[in-house]
């Protein structure tokens, strides 16, 4: 195994888009950051340097961090940030773990700007369980504002309102084609006829899920997040905010150009979003006649679904199988058994500037009624391993304090979550389960649930409200599929499964950004067991003080 080292500066950087220029923040002066591309097994040593004048912590998105808690990043969860001027250096190793992760800040929205593609090859002499592609192309997609992506959250924090949508969609940092002032930089592959290519496509978008298709190319998945999965073909994938797809494409079309294309998938109803389409365009080598004319004709444009269709998101996601059944290990008994709901709701307020929200205002958004909080003067991890009083609870409910219907319409009454820094203690070793359920408390709307520290299987999942009896019985415990983001759907639930073998404070939250600032968040503190990797150890020297 190797050790790769690597330096972050943190700092703002001009670029241009959609015909101005602006102040982003970057990482080395990259956007999209830096692409890692390592092998299982392998470690990193990450040195980031904050050159920038917010706050900053970097997040591994996927990296089980075993044994290394402290490296994870989520601020105030398991470090403090790191401050303008500071460095703080990342030190983990990958373990098990294959395919796409991508890193990305994770303090307030930086991450609009600060993400690059993670990749994990196999051990040395290993191989894929599929043919060796000719080429692999990483994908980020990504969501741009013309205003600092601080404002907007500023804006939507003083308001209590929905933030400002985005003013595009990107592929690899650029919009393309269909937006203004920017066809001249419009990202182009180019394979040659015949050659099969891996593409590793993340949605690193702030608040958008996002479709994705190659216009007459299928699609053939053979993995997503940091695991492999059983092949399946299809012409539409759809991602969750922090859910990677790894998909192989064949060049079997005439030669041309073709777009490759993203777009909004919105589940809740009447609500603004951005209604652009981002492109990026596959050519073929062999295209004719390309030398003399530049483009010889306009790229062929896929027919990516509706906005709102929900149908073709939940066939995509029921074909999704862990690829080895050998290698599931689930046991029927549970020692956790948890059931969250999540969604949004409202704080009430006296009417004014910052009561903007529907009818007078505030956004909140919580889980089992408790809308989280982050810490200001230390780190949850932080606090725990020190003994800190007075930051964090551990009387998080296992599940919702009332039992209502859960997708109906819901009163009044049970609109305002609890703000509150709770975490839920599991021992070391708990088989956990925890079923998501979506709440119609305003809306129902889907949700990417994002697991720190694990890779949970998803069990199962359907529309309406869980019955306990009858959707237990239906879970799939034989290849159910390996991630660490899960969608919930959109008024209905989805249930996950994982033995907490990994010590520390753990972040659980919607990978929307907008929701996880309302609170659509909660922590799990996992607890030391018997040996070395099974106890938190020491903070690193240089871990930054609040
Ligand atoms: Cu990719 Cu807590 O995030």
């Amino acid at each position: 195994a190797e050790i790769h080292y690597h330096d972050f500066v943190v700092q703002a950087t001009p670029v241009k888009r959609l015909c101005k220029t602006h102040n982003i923040i970057t990482v080395n002066g990259q956007y999209p950051g830096p692409t890692l591309e390592v092998r299982d097994g392998d470690s990193l040593i990450v040195k980031v340097t904050n050159s920038a004048r917010y706050n900053v912590t970097i997040h591994w998105h996927g990296v089980r961090q075993i044994g290394t808690p402290w490296a994870d990043g989520p601020e105030y969860v398991t470090q403090c940030p790191i401050q303008p001027g500071d460095t703080y250096t990342y030190r983990f190793t990958i373990q098990n773990q294959a395919g796409t992760l991508w890193w990305h800040a994770h303090s307030k929205w930086l991450r609009a700007t600060v993400f690059g593609a993670l990749i994990i090859y196999p051990k040395l002499g290993a191989s894929y369980p599929f043919p060796k592609p000719k080429l692999e192309i990483p994908i980020l997609l990504g969501e741009w504002w013309n205003k600092d992506p601080i404002d907007v959250l500023k804006q939507a924090t003083f308001t209590g309102a929905g933030p400002a949508i985005s003013d595009a969609y990107t592929i690899n940092g650029q919009p393309g084609d269909l937006y203004r002032c920017s066809s001249q930089d419009t990202v182009k592959f180019i394979v040659d006829s015949g050659d099969t290519v891996l593409l590793r496509i993340i949605n690193a978008a702030l608040n958008q899920q996002l479709f994705f298709m190659v216009a007459n190319h299928k699609l053939t998945v053979v993995g997503a997040d940091a695991a492999y999965h059983k092949p399946f073909t299809t012409r539409t994938i759809m991602l969750g905010p922090g859910q990677t797809t790894n998909v192989l494409l064949t060049a079997d079309q005439p030669p041309g150009y073709y777009y490759m294309a993203a777009r909004a998938y919105v589940s809740a109803q009447n609500v603004p979003f951005d209604n652009t389409t981002t492109t990026a365009v596959l050519e073929y080598i062999s295209t004719p006649c390309k030398s003399n004319q530049g483009f010889p004709s306009i790229p062929i444009v896929p027919l990516l679904p509706a906005y709102n269709d929900t149908a073709t998101v939940t066939t995509f996601l029921s074909q999704f199988r862990s690829l080895s059944t050998s290698s599931v290990k689930i046991s029927k008994e549970i020692d956790e058994n948890l059931f969250f709901t999540v969604g949004l709701g409202f704080f009430n307020c006296d009417p004014g500037p910052q009561c903007q929200g529907p009818n007078n205002t505030r956004f909140a958004a919580s889980m089992n009624n408790v809308s989280f909080v982050l810490p200001t003067q230390a780190s949850l991890l932080q606090a725990y391993y020190q003994g800190i009083p007075g930051i964090f609870t551990t009387d998080f409910p296992p599940v919702p304090p009332i039992k209502f219907d859960y997708t109906g319409n819901v009163s009044r009454a049970l609109w305002q979550p609890i703000p509150g820094t709770k975490l839920y203690k599991v021992k070391f070793g708990s088989k956990v389960q925890i079923v998501l359920q979506d709440t119609g408390i305003f809306t129902t709307e889907a949700h990417p649930i994002h697991l720190h520290g694990y890779q949970f299987y998803i069990v199962g999942q359907g529309f309406g409200n869980f019955i306990p009896n009858q959707d237990t019985a239906n879970f799939n415990l034989i290849d159910p599929p390996s991630r660490n983001t899960v969608i919930v759907p959109v008024g209905g639930w989805a249930a996950i499964r994982f033995v907490a073998d990994n010590p520390g404070v753990w972040f659980m939250h919607c990978h929307i950004d907008a929701h996880l600032t309302w609170g659509l968040a909660m922590a799990f503190l996992v607890e030391n067991g018997a040996g070395e990797l099974q106890s938190i150890g020491p903070p690193p020297e240089d871990l930054p003080q609040c």
